[in-house]
């Protein structure tokens, strides 16, 4: 599977939960109406996949009775206890998806409800889909998504100089695999990763919201805007897995990556003000789907 610096004891992840987005509250609306239209369906125990620094979790939290969150990191689950809540009824559990089932780490048909925000790339497929359904509920449901470019509406051709950093092979693409750069530029075809649901789930609903593709609807249930500034897209660039592995094979680069590509729409775009706000519109997709 592809390595990620997330697992490294020493990355910074209080940097990343503080400049990484949240997720919009029609999302998880949306889950958590897609799980009640099912007759008998509950909302007692949710499991997050990949939980990070809980940003995904704590939004979860008034809706259910207890939450699991899980990471394989202990440097995130560290962040995780100290961004939820000392009273919100959540257990942390070290363990990657591939593992959820296996050793007791979580009970078998326990779960109503797993989510995934921005992880499930970073496991086996086959192997977390068959975990998520032995823990979930008959019924039950998986949720998960994710957000790719942030799109400055005001600056047309700011992607252009997104994909050149973040993507290409040239610089932090370089450490993407194959199946990620898929995953996340096809991810409007993505047939592998249906069939893949479908062996395992049913009801499969997936919807994407994109600026630059003309699929943007303000009333879309995971359409997420923010204002961002270039400062902002300095740090955001820094919480990537991808820039730390950049950093860590080019120790004597004269200039930071993250540096190089901001000055660069700093230049293109003549921007005079680093704090000056944007607007973004990020590029975003999801799936739910129910154990049949
Ligand atoms: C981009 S972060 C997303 C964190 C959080 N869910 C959020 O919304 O911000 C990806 C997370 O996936 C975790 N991860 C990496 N490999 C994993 C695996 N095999 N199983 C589950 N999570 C994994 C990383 O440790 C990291 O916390």
């Amino acid at each position: 599977m592809p390595s990620t610096s997330y697992l490294d004891k020493n990355f910074k992840s209080s940097y990343y939960n503080k400049f990484r987005p949240s997720y919009p509250e029609s999302l998880v609306d949306k889950v958590v109406s897609y799980h009640m239209k099912t007759p008998g369906n509950e909302c007692n125990l949710l499991l997050d996949v990949g939980c990070g620094t809980g940003i995904a979790t704590k939004l979860f939290v008034p809706k259910f009775k207890k939450c699991i969150a899980t990471d394989p990191s202990s440097a995130m689950l560290g962040c995780a206890r100290d961004n939820i809540s000392k009273d919100a009824n959540v257990v942390y559990k070290e363990v990657a998806g591939e593992k959820l089932a296996e050793d007791g780490n979580v009970a078998l048909n326990s779960i109503d409800m797993v989510i995934g925000a921005q992880s499930i790339h970073w496991c086996n497929l086959d192997t977390l889909f068959e975990q998520v359904n032995k823990v979930l509920k008959p019924n039950g449901t998986f949720a998960f998504w994710f957000y790719t470019q942030p799109e400055f509406i005001e600056l047309p051709g700011f992607t252009d100089l997104y994909y050149k950093y973040g993507w290409s092979d040239e610089f932090m693409g370089h450490y993407l695999t194959p199946y990620q750069r898929h995953f996340f530029t096809k991810f409007n075809e993505n047939e592998e990763l249906m069939n893949k649901l479908r062996k395992q789930f049913t009801n499969i609903e997936f919807e994407i919201s994109c600026h630059s593709q003309g699929h943007s609807d303000p009333n879309a249930p995971y359409y997420q805007t923010t204002e961002m500034s270039m400062e902002d897209l300095r740090h955001l660039v820094k919480t990537w897995s991808l820039y730390t592995s950049w950093v860590k094979n080019h120790p004597n680069d004269p200039k930071d990556i993250a540096d190089r590509f901001v000055d660069e729409v700093i230049n293109k775009f003549n921007i005079t003000d680093e704090s000056k706000m944007f607007k973004v519109q990020w590029t975003t997709f999801y799936y739910v789907c129910r154990r049949s």
